[in-house]
């Protein structure tokens, strides 16, 4: 309702003749006039519609005012309707209407003065409307206030799905973050033994180098003695097992020499189906999930044997009671969003050896690729199994995930870079004719005592040695013997390297022949003199007697000729 509306004014006469003198009075205020006769007819008007003031003559013949007025106090709805009496002052009468409590009430004499009266019913009806008016405004006040409240209700739901939503992102990330923390620290930790180990394991190989060459030159010495002979063939065994240990060190401490080519994994895993089958045993099922179109990979294909072979093994010792083993192989692209274990970004092959034994749980699982680390007991495990492979995953530019859980089996995925051009296959060493000459050798290598054993060996062997201790001596003592036809040189020196001697050799003695020993190498990825005859530490006199064979070119041998039983 605006304040412009007119309200409902009710008229009570019962003579019609009044009732028309009032609506005349009344009809310049523009108010609605409704008129009624009887009580019955005012009751009618006042239920029907909102009434603003009731004008009510007293003085009816057939109706008493007050007791139309006192009927409609009772009604509880009408106890706040003004009400307007005409009459001749009764002054008794009129105070005992004022104690009606809520509802106006006033009092117009007769004989009736038009602009009293109008005055009159025009304060009731601007009342009513300034109350209709404050009451719609309050409920309007109150539905904004309540539309208010909803929307603050939403909003702050909102607020606290939000705040948990953050909670949890701020837990999963402290989660991560603790994960890559620690992985991070178990890289490091592995890092540090894989330096000493190699460290370690390199001066382990030359130390058996020279045991082994003295031993084997010894051998041919003491001819005819058996229990010498005996003593001799055991420390020989010691020596070999322990060069073996050694390689497994240099594994996992990614030092051994890999010769990286591309690799069909279906390919290798035909050679190997045989060996596995004998290993597994038979109660261990085989089931093999290789595509047999798969990008070939960029790994040592006898280093990428030997660790699916130890991974077998390790297998195998979890299904004592038998099981399955499974070998799956699928090509997997790394973006760097998600990468795992620190993966760049390019494109791999993913190898799983999946089995149903016993599994690990997670204290074992943390150590397992730990050197060293073994559940097997003293004797049956040496703990370098998964060293190895995860030195060889990581030397190759992949990585290493373990996945296991106590009676749940374990998954372990060897991931691959693929290799990327076609790479030419390993070149074919020529079999050269066994020399029969004697050579003047120079050999270097920074260890005087595999220096002398490599001397020894090749004195043995009827040739003529000198030998240097260091690149820079080599060098010197090239310039000042141009007789020597030949440099048999240690790889892994401080300051020149091997590869960094036969570069300089090159330039000086493009014809000279090198070949390079070495027990592991220290970029093997970015070694650019892959094309120089390799000896792997340690090696025996008949590896080196061989090489020496295949190497030197045939070309300058001038009284060479291929021996029947070589
Ligand atoms: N497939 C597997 N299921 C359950 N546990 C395993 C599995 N592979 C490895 N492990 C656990 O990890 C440890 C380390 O394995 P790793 O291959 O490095 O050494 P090893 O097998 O104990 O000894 P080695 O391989 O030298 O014979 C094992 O002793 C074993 O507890
Ligand atoms: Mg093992």
């Amino acid at each position: 309702m605006s304040h412009s509306d007119p309200v409902n004014v009710l008229l009570v006469d019962d003579q019609p003749a009044k009732l028309l003198s009032y609506q005349v009075i009344l009809e310049p205020l523009g108010e609605t006039l409704l008129t009624a006769t009887s009580a019955r007819d005012a009751l009618g008007h006042l239920l029907k519609q909102d009434v603003a003031v009731a004008l009510i003559d007293v003085h009816m013949p057939e109706l008493d005012g007050f007791e139309l007025a006192a009927m409609i106090r009772e009604h509880p709805r009408f106890q706040q309707l003004p009400l307007i009496f005409i009459s001749a002052i009764h002054l008794s009468e009129f105070d005992r209407l004022k104690g009606y409590e809520a509802g106006g009430v006033d009092y117009v004499p007769v004989p009736v003065v038009p602009e009293v009266l109008r005055a009159k019913v025009k304060a009731f009806a601007e009342l009513h409307r300034k109350t209709r008016e404050l009451e719609s405004l309050n409920a309007e006040l109150e539905r904004r206030v309540a539309e208010r409240t909803a929307d603050l209700e939403t909003s702050h739901a909102e607020l606290r799905r939000l705040n948990e939503e953050l909670e949890a992102r701020v837990e999963e990330r402290t989660r991560e973050r603790e994960a890559a923390l620690s992985q991070l620290f178990e890289a490091q930790k592995v890092d540090t033994i894989g330096q000493l180990t190699g460290g370690v394991a390199h001066d382990f190989n030359n130390l058996l180098m020279a045991m082994m060459g003295s031993l084997e030159l010894l051998q041919k010495r003491i001819g005819g003695d058996a229990t010498a002979e005996r003593l001799l063939e055991t420390a020989r065994k010691g020596a070999e097992r322990g060069a073996g240990l050694t390689q497994r060190l240099l594994a996992f401490a990614r030092r051994q020499e890999l010769r990286p080519a591309a690799v069909s994994f279906p390919d290798l895993m035909m050679d190997l189906q045989a060996l596995f089958r004998s290993t597994l045993g038979p109660s261990i099922a085989i089931e093999e999930r290789v595509p047999q179109v798969l990008p070939p990979v960029l790994a040592d294909a006898n280093q990428l044997e030997l660790a699916l072979m130890n991974l077998a093994l390790n297998a195998r010792d979890a299904m004592p009671s038998g099981g399955t083993l499974t070998i799956s192989a699928r090509p997997e692209d790394h973006t760097g969003e998600r990468s795992e274990v620190g993966l760049s970004v390019g494109s791999y092959v993913r190898i799983s050896v999946i089995d149903t034994g016993q599994g690990m749980d997670a204290e074992t699982l943390a150590r397992a690729t730990e050197p060293f680390f073994t559940t097997k007991g003293v004797g049956k495990g040496t703990g370098l199994g998964l060293s190895m492979v995860h030195g060889l995953a990581a030397q190759s530019g992949g990585a290493l995930a373990i996945r296991s859980a106590p009676g749940k089996g374990c998954q372990v995925d060897l991931i691959l870079p693929v290799a990327r051009e076609a790479m030419a296959p390993p070149v074919a060493e020529s079999k050269g004719p066994p020399i029969e000459r004697s050579l003047t050798i120079l050999v270097v290598d920074d260890d005087p005592l595999v220096c002398g054993g490599t001397a020894a060996m090749l004195e043995d062997l009827g040739h003529a040695v000198i030998e240097a201790n260091s690149a820079v001596e080599a060098l010197e003592r090239l310039d000042r013997g141009p007789d020597i036809e030949l440099v048999i040189t240690d790889h892994a020196m401080p300051g020149m390297t091997g590869s960094d001697l036969a570069r300089a050799i090159r330039e000086k003695r493009p014809d000279l022949p090198i070949i390079l020993s070495s027990g592991y190498a220290d970029l093997p990825h970015v070694d650019t003199t892959t094309d120089l005859p390799r000896l792997s530490k340690p090696f025996l006199q008949a590896d080196l007697a061989m090489a020496i064979a295949r190497h030197y070119r045939p070309s300058v041998i001038r009284a060479a000729e291929p021996s029947p039983d070589a």
